[in-house]
């Protein structure tokens, strides 16, 4: 791993290295597959604003946008190298989105601000520590009823997965990424008080096994009792 920076690693390790991440990403990751499998699971087209933590160059973000036009879509990064990046990118494809830097620890929203959150190949750079402060805040700007949409490395599932991801453990640092390798972001979800927590999918990828995860924030107490009395009426009225 390179040198971290005030807050944050940068998306292959070293700032001279961040210029090559798309097509490095494109070609080792599945990255189309998995990006539109987790759009897909996040039902972009029902959620009016949503908040990618460490978007990186905006791919993510540009897909969700061209899939719902009338999207709000926020992306925030640590790292003002890689938000330029983006930038030039929604500016090509004449796409609107909100670039933020911002540490993902501390993120600069409202409570309750956003109907999703997406996350995709970042958590991995975090330590354990920074994970749960993360998350924290992540469920803190998530309306009730809102959901996560992760995707990262996670617990290899063959033998040779579980080879290949050791070149991440040892570029991106065995402590940042031992959480992700043993399977344990799905504890650490529910730790925030996230519930409905699963692992969705896993991609068979260069760099080891690239799981999806989904988990919500509880909706209010209110809303429960409303979602029950509905089914009650719908159930008497059958
Ligand atoms: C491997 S890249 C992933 C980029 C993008 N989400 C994707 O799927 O291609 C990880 C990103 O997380 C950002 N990042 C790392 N630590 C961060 C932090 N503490 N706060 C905000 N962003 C962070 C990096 O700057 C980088 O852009």
């Amino acid at each position: 791993m390179g040198p971290k920076k005030a807050g944050y690693v940068p998306a292959l390790g070293w700032d001279s290295l961040t210029p090559l991440y798309d097509p490095l990403v494109r070609l080792t990751t599945r990255e189309r597959s998995f990006k539109s499998r987790l759009l897909d699971e996040a039902a972009i087209g029902e959620a009016s604003r949503i908040l990618d933590v460490g978007c990186g160059t905006g791919t993510l973000l540009l897909s969700a946008r061209h899939r719902a036009p009338s999207l709000l879509a926020i992306g925030l990064d640590g790292d003002m190298n890689i938000l330029d990046i983006a930038r030039s990118k929604a500016r090509r494809q004449v796409e609107e989105i909100t670039l933020v830097q911002a540490f993902c620890f501390d993120i600069p929203f409202a409570d309750g601000a956003f109907d999703r959150v997406l996350s995709s190949l970042m958590l991995h750079h975090l330590t354990r520590s920074e994970k749960v402060r993360t998350l924290k805040e992540i469920f803190r700007v998530l309306r009730p009823g809102g959901e996560l949409h992760v995707a990262d490395w996670g617990r290899p599932h063959n033998l040779l997965m579980r080879a290949l991801v050791f070149s991440v453990q040892l570029g991106d640092s065995f402590a940042r990424t031992v959480d992700n390798v043993k399977g344990r972001l799905p504890t650490l979800f529910r730790d925030a008080g996230f519930e409905d927590v699963s692992e969705t999918a896993r991609f068979a990828t260069l760099f080891g096994t690239l799981s999806l995860y989904r988990a919500r924030k509880p909706p209010t107490a209110a809303a429960r009792r409303h979602a029950g009395s509905f089914s009650a009426h719908s159930l008497t009225g059958v």
